[in-house]
């Protein structure tokens, strides 16, 4: 089973973190929230304490399945979820497959929209690059993730995710990018939710097309969409503001 965190009583979030994250991405969070919350953070497939055994592709779908695992282990049958770029590909695949459990959605940099041929291509490549020199990957693409002008004050910030993903495993992570490319396009599934959703967006991330997802998101009920000063990793470069938009969202949706 993969490994989990639990902390706290009551409405139940989960929580699932990026590619080359893992749950320790939520602990603040996780620390704030569980007073008034059960909050569940998972390390998915490959990655943080679950990084030992792993599939030649973890597709999302399957990921999904293992986070459902947790969930009947610990006889949770209705769950907020939500996940920071990957772990919102992978909260959409929940969603989709155990629609009956699903009172709310979060997306944290993420998207509904699968992948284009230019990055279906570099995914292959980054599975490549990554396995031969790890290091240098991480060094190389992690600091992009944060927004330029962050880059320099957040030098620590961008030490603790390189740490993260030193605790990937090489296999998990090479599986992980392969999945991430054969993720089909998921705007149906909250188009039909019927459920409170939030999205957050970073002005500068580049890992999102924010607007053609916003594009896409015209009309659906129930969806608030917040936008931050920020690269594609709220989580560190504005914990405080990812914070207060989630207890709102919280307290309007959930009384
Ligand atoms: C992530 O942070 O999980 C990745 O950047 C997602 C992606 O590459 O699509």
């Amino acid at each position: 089973m993969l490994y989990y965190r639990d902390k706290g009583k009551g409405k139940t979030i989960v929580f699932l973190h990026g590619f080359l994250e893992n749950s320790r991405m939520w602990r603040f969070f996780q620390n704030k929230l569980s007073k008034k919350y059960r909050v569940i953070s998972i390390d998915l497939p490959g990655h943080g304490r679950s990084s030992k055994k792993t599939n030649e592709v973890n597709r999302m779908e399957d990921m999904a399945k293992k986070v459902n695992k947790v969930l009947e282990h610990l006889k949770i049958d209705e769950v907020i979820i939500s996940g920071h770029s990957m772990g919102g590909y992978v909260a959409l695949a929940f969603a989709e497959q155990y629609k009956y459990k699903v009172s709310g959605l979060g997306l944290f940099y993420s998207t509904t929209l699968p992948d284009d041929d230019i990055k279906k291509e570099q995914r292959l490549k980054a599975a490549e690059v990554v396995v031969k020199n790890p290091k240098e990957f991480f060094r190389l693409s992690i600091p992009n993730l944060f927004a330029p002008q962050n880059v320099p004050k957040l030098q620590s910030e961008i030490k603790t995710a390189i740490k993260w993903a030193k605790h990937a495993s090489l296999t998990g992570i090479s599986a992980a990018l392969k999945g991430m490319r054969l993720r089909k396009d998921r705007t149906d599934v909250v188009r039909d939710l019927g459920k409170p959703i939030f999205i957050i967006i970073g002005k500068y991330d580049n890992a999102i097309k924010n607007s053609e997802l916003i594009k896409k998101m015209e009309g659906v009920k129930k969806l608030s969409i917040y936008e931050l000063e920020t690269g594609h990793m709220g989580a560190l470069e504005a914990p405080e503001e990812c914070l207060e938009i989630l207890q709102t969202w919280l307290k309007q949706n959930y009384k």
